[in-house]
This record gives C-alpha cells, structure tokens and sequence, in this order.
C-alpha cells in the first residue's frame, strides 16, 4: 500500500516519507470550508491558504495587500473543513521579513487561532533569521523560491525566474539552506525544469513545483486557476481540469431565467 493510502493524517513526516518511496505529493490552495472539505474528502495531500487569497478571494492585482487577521479568517474556515490532508498557511507580505521576532508571533498566531500544521515563507538567505527563529517554537516551515510573488516589485515582471547562471546559483545554495535551517519541504515557482529536477535531487526534503516541470516530488495549483473558475489566467504551466466559469454561469442564466418567467419555485418547491 501507498505511504499516502496507509496514514490516517498527511504530517510533515509522511510527505517525506512520500519522498524517500518516489511518491509524488499533490497539494492546491484552498480558501473557504466548503472548498476545503471537498479537497480533503477526494484526498489530496497538502492543502496550502496561499496569499493568492488575495487575487482570488479578494480581487486584488498582487499577494501583498493581504493580512494576517484575512490569513486567519481563510485558514480557520480550511482547517474546519479538514480531517486528514496536511494544512499550510502563507505568511503573508510584511509580517515576517526584516524581524524575525515578529515573524514568530505572526506564525504563532496562525498555529493558535486556526489549528494548521505549518507556515509557509517566501525567501532564502535574506529571511533565515526568521525560519530560524519560527522553527525554534516548534513550528514547521515551508519554504518557496524562484518566483515570489510578495517580491513582485523587486522583479518587474511575472516571468520565469533562475534562467540566468548567477540567480540559478543563488537558488540551489537557498534550497540547500533551507534544508540545513530544518525547513520540511520546499516550493519552487516558475523555475526551469532541469534546475527544479536538480534541486529536487540534492535535497532530502519534498520539492513542490508550479511551473518548474515533472522533476520535482510533487505539483502545486491555485484551485481556481486550475477548475477554470478565474478565465483571465492562463500561463502555460495550468492545466484546467474543469471550466467552472462557464458552467457557474451557465447554472445563474437559468436560475434567473426561472424566476423571471415563473418556472422556479414550481408546485413541490413549496411549503
Ligand atoms: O499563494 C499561493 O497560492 C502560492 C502557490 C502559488 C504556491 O504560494
């Protein structure tokens, strides 16, 4: 039997696990209970509160207008709808980065007021003294390198990251880092395939990809990119399972149609 198959509970142990046996773990973002039950109950693996709440719940251009209190309110709503899939929660843009005292508060408050197993920072080097400080409390981290979208300023522009020898570099002595530092698994965004697949081979710890190709341990989607319910996004990385934009709407159109011409409610749909 599957390591994922043999578990009641997906822990941080477990994805390595899935690791070590070449089991690739599947995880998509979540922002609501009722999303979040049927992720878990078709058992996916991992199920990330990703601050691309922000775009998606929120409407937002970018990841960094988000909260922490919003984090919580998404996270708390996913844990509810929870029983067996690993929780982890986006620390969102200027919470954790520059102080790393106050990056242990905010990751203790997502422990405490929504009941995830695990935080997730974007950064290497630059935002160690934070990982660090976060483990230190008994806190697991996740970490994500290549495209990061709370640094979207600093890069200009969404397109792939690490093509050039200097950041590549930089990216695999992150990843070894992070790994040294305690992280239990990594996402990396938006990266060339043979550097994601290299650095999935140089470390012990899951490597999560989007956009970074088959080499890595397990794939990562934003659900409503990847259900078709936010039409306008489309990189060549997504795959849409579904177009739930269209059949939404579809559904809304015949909604109001039954109502204006009297067909809903009709004689059983009454009291
Ligand atoms: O916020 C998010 O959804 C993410 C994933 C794209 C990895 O960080």
């Amino acid at each position: 039997m599957s390591v994922q198959k043999s578990v009641k509970r997906i822990t941080t142990h477990v994805l390595r696990e899935m690791k070590m046996k070449g089991e690739k773990i599947a995880m998509l973002t979540a922002y609501d209970y009722s999303f979040a039950r049927i992720l878990d109950e078709a058992d996916l693996d991992v199920i990330l509160v990703g601050d691309s709440a922000s775009n998606v719940m929120a409407g937002f251009d970018t990841t960094l207008p988000i909260t922490l209190d919003n984090m919580i309110y998404h996270a708390a709503s996913v844990v509810r709808g929870v029983k067996r899939a690993l929780v982890v929660v986006d620390l969102p843009f200027g919470t954790y980065q520059g102080n790393s005292k106050e990056a242990l508060i905010s990751a203790v408050r997502i422990m405490k007021e929504t009941g995830a197993g695990a935080v997730k920072l974007e950064g290497g080097k630059q935002i160690i003294e934070s990982v660090e400080r976060i483990l230190s409390a008994g806190i697991p981290v996740m970490g994500h390198l290549g495209l990061t979208p709370q640094a979207i300023h600093k890069f200009g522009t969404y397109v792939v990251r690490a093509q050039e020898e200097e950041e590549a570099k930089r990216l695999v002595e992150d990843a070894v880092l992070l790994e040294k530092t305690g992280c239990f698994a990594l996402v990396l965004e938006k990266i060339p395939a043979k550097l994601a697949e290299k650095v999935a081979g140089m470390v012990k710890i899951p490597v999560i990809g989007i956009g970074a190709g088959p080499g890595t341990d397990g794939q990562v989607l934003v659900v409503h990119d990847m259900l078709g319910i936010n039409q306008e996004f489309s990189p060549r990385f997504l795959r849409r399972y579904h177009n739930l934009y269209t059949e939404i709407k579809g559904a809304v159109q015949a909604y109001i149609d039954d109502v204006k011409s009297l067909r809903f409610p009709n004689e059983k749909e009454q009291y």
